[in-house]
Parts: C-alpha cells; structure tokens; sequence
C-alpha cells in the first residue's frame, strides 16, 4: 500500500511536471518545432493545428462532411461523419453507442453549425458487431437518414487494395472537423482542416502511449513533432486522401488520440478498408 502510494505520488509529481512543461510549450509566442523544423510548420496549412475550410473548398472538395448533432446535448454537435450514399452516414461506433437513432440529427450541406445546410433525422444506427468499447477496436458505425439528400455527393470508403496503395506511410491525409483546435479546448463554429502524413503501424506502436492499443484494424497519422491533429469533437469524422484521377478515398475515420498533437502521439483512426466489404454488405442489406 505505502510503495504504491509512494509510486503514485511520484506518478502524480511526475504528471504535474509533464502538465508544466506542456503549459509552458502552449504559451503564446511560442513556436512548436525547433528552428530546423520552422520551415517545415509553416509549410502546413495551419481541428488542432489546421485552418479554416473556405466556402469554395468546402463545395468544391468536402461537400460530403457532415455535422451529427445530438439531442443529450441540446441537439449540438458532438460528432463529425461523411456522408457515404445519398441516405448513409459513416461515423465512428463509440460517437454513438448506447443511443437510439432518434437522439440524431445530421447537419449537411454547410460547414457553419450556426447557419445554411439542412437537417435529417437518422432512423436507423448500425454499430459493428466487433466494437469494443473498452479497447476502440472496431469502432465504426452507419447511420441510416429518413431520405436521401437531394444532390449529395458521397465520398467513398476506399477498398483495402486502395488504402495500401493511397494510403501508405507517408501520404498525406487531409483531416476535418468541428473538434477542439486545443487539448482541452473547445469545438468550432466553422470546419477545420488540417493536412497529416500517414504513420506505419509498426512506428506508431514504438511511440504511442496507447501502444497496446493500435490494432490492425487502426491506422495513425501525424508528425512526430506533434501540432497538427484532431481533437475531442473531431470523432467520426474522415481522414481522406486523393486516389486515381484526384477523386478522394476516405481511408480512417476518427477515433481516439493520447491528449491532442503531442508529440510521439499520432492520432488513431479506424482502418476504413478493413471494414469496406462490411459497409458494402450492410448498405446492400438494407437498402430496398
Ligand atoms: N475521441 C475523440 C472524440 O470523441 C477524438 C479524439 C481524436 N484525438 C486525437 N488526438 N486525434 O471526438
């Protein structure tokens, strides 16, 4: 008892001093990277880390991001999802596990949460058989709307074979949400966007502090540095990378992270070509 409250309180002194130096990092005027990498920050188009989607790229790349918004929260938006056919919402299972599907609404067709676009009940929510609550495996889930959107533009899910061909370690992934822009802070009126490279599975588990966690069926991505990433609020939304012919691939969809854009600590998405024949099977089901 007293070794572990001994261990526990150094734990504690440890995790104040880790808060400190975190503090100290965030504090403005500060810059993330060391000089050699400043080019490198400023390259990136400023989610956490990201800038703001434009009317015209919102129209013209991402029409098919959508806002969940749900009732146990005043009908705010908690979570992102893409819209996949013109009456399916791929999302993420842990963004809505232990609801029913009149607890949603999905907001398409804008990129303000205070303005434009237009809402549809869900009726239907279909988590997959192997999620697990306790280890994020498998976290991925459909949403079925009450009718098609009038002139929706879905993104598809990309296949196995075109994730390991478009997604490899490396690529870099465009990510989107209304989520935090800091650990700990809080959600956006207007969608972000953010570019993050691809991180292989066996480097993400060398680094990770939820290591043990990283699945096959996850995927990471991130700069080692830290300082772009999603964050709390970004969770069912898409990580997309461009296929053949400059069309987008939806290659993970966002599920967890250890804090937001620390370093060494990638973001983790479910592997979206694992589970494509899966989504493929469940629209074809139950879709007449
Ligand atoms: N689980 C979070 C959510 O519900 C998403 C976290 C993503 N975190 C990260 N560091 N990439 O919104």
């Amino acid at each position: 008892m007293a070794r572990a409250d001994l261990a526990g309180g150094r734990a504690a002194l440890a995790l104040m001093w880790a808060l400190a130096v975190a503090l100290a990092a965030l504090a403005p005027g500060r810059v993330w990277a060391q000089p050699a990498d400043a080019a490198a920050v400023a390259a990136r188009p400023e989610i956490v880390g990201g800038r703001v989607v434009t009317e015209t790229r919102f129209r013209n790349l991402y029409p098919w991001t959508v806002a969940l918004l749900y009732s146990g929260a005043g009908w705010r938006q908690v979570c992102g999802a893409t819209l996949i056919g013109p009456d399916w919402l791929l999302t993420a299972a842990h963004c809505v596990t232990g609801t029913v599907a009149e607890d949603w609404r999905a907001l398409v067709g804008t990129r303000w949460l205070s303005r434009g676009g237009e809402r549809f009940a869900a009726t239907e929510i279909v988590i997959h058989p192997d999620y697990n609550r306790r280890t994020e495996d498998s976290d991925i889930a459909l949403i079925h709307l009450e009718r098609p959107v009038p002139g929706a533009v879905p993104v598809a899910p990309a296949t196995l074979a075109e994730s390991d061909l478009h997604a490899r370690a490396g690529t870099r992934g465009t990510v989107l949400g209304w989520g935090a822009t800091q650990s700990g802070g809080r959600g956006t009126v207007v969608l972000h966007e953010a570019q993050v490279p691809v991180v292989g599975l066996a480097t993400c588990r060398r680094m990770h502090a939820r290591r043990g966690q990283i699945t096959d069926n996850m995927l990471c991505a991130g700069y080692r540095e830290g300082g772009v990433d999603t964050c709390q609020g970004d969770s069912g939304g898409p990580l997309v990378v461009r296929g053949d012919g400059g069309r987008w691939l939806q290659v993970g969809v966002t599920s967890f992270g250890w804090g937001c854009a620390r370093p060494r600590n990638p973001g983790v998405y479910t592997r979206v070509g694992r589970f494509q024949p899966w989504i493929a099977g469940q629209i074809l089901e139950r879709s007449h």
